[in-house]
């Protein structure tokens, strides 16, 4: 991947929709005005991409430097499919979706339009509502990436070994990769992956 693609700011979010969400980082405002519109980019292979599809709603709770970053591990390392990210990060629930608690604040939206891209749906949605908590400094995806080893706090018991996804920072917990292994988030290959 170009290098200068990394020089395109982009921000931290959760994004929420009715049963479960992801951790997004594809984020764009695309109109000002009384009713901006945003963009968020989600994966088709995500189970979000499927929740957003069948709803007209959604919210982005914006991470924070000082938020509780364990929401990026719950977010963006798990599947709603499986694993239930409300019952296991502190939300509070405006218009039936749920926001990250300690985040700087959310917008929520209405959905107006959603792009098929070959990996990607583009959806678009016009802002209803939207609260600031807390006027602290927001991550930035660079951010992310330049302390994403903190950030994940991977835990390791006596003699277990993580492999940390140097790209995105998915941790595979084991003593070796497999051979054919590809990150399940950013569907790198395994010689990108280090040793924690
Ligand atoms: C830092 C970070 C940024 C991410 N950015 C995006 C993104 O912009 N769009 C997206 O579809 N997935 C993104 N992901 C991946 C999803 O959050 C992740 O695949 C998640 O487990 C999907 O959950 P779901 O199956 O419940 O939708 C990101 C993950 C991380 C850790």
């Amino acid at each position: 991947m170009n290098k200068i693609l990394n020089k395109i700011s982009q921000g931290m979010y959760i994004l929420t929709t009715k049963n479960g969400g992801c951790c997004v980082d594809s984020v764009s405002q695309i109109s000002s005005g009384d009713n901006p519109l945003i963009a968020v980019a989600v994966m088709k292979g995500n189970y979000t991409n499927k929740l957003m599809k069948e709803n007209n709603t959604f919210a982005l709770s914006i991470i924070g430097t000082n938020t509780d970053t364990s929401v990026i591990k719950t977010y963006g390392m798990n599947s709603s499919k499986d694993y239930n990210k409300f019952e296991n990060s502190d939300t509070i629930v405006i218009d039936n979706l749920h926001i990250i608690k300690n985040s700087l604040g959310y917008i929520i939206c209405d959905k107006v339009n959603a792009i098929e891209n070959e990996t990607h749906t583009l959806f678009i949605g016009k802002v209803i509502k939207s609260e600031l908590y807390k006027d602290d400094e927001p991550m930035t995806y660079q951010y992310y990436q330049n302390h994403k080893e903190d950030l994940i706090n991977i835990e390791l018991s006596n003699g277990e070994k993580a492999w940390i996804c140097t790209i995105c920072g998915y941790i595979y917990y084991g003593d070796n990769l497999p051979d054919d292994y590809k990150c399940p988030i950013c569907k790198v290959d395994k010689n990108l992956f280090k040793l924690k």
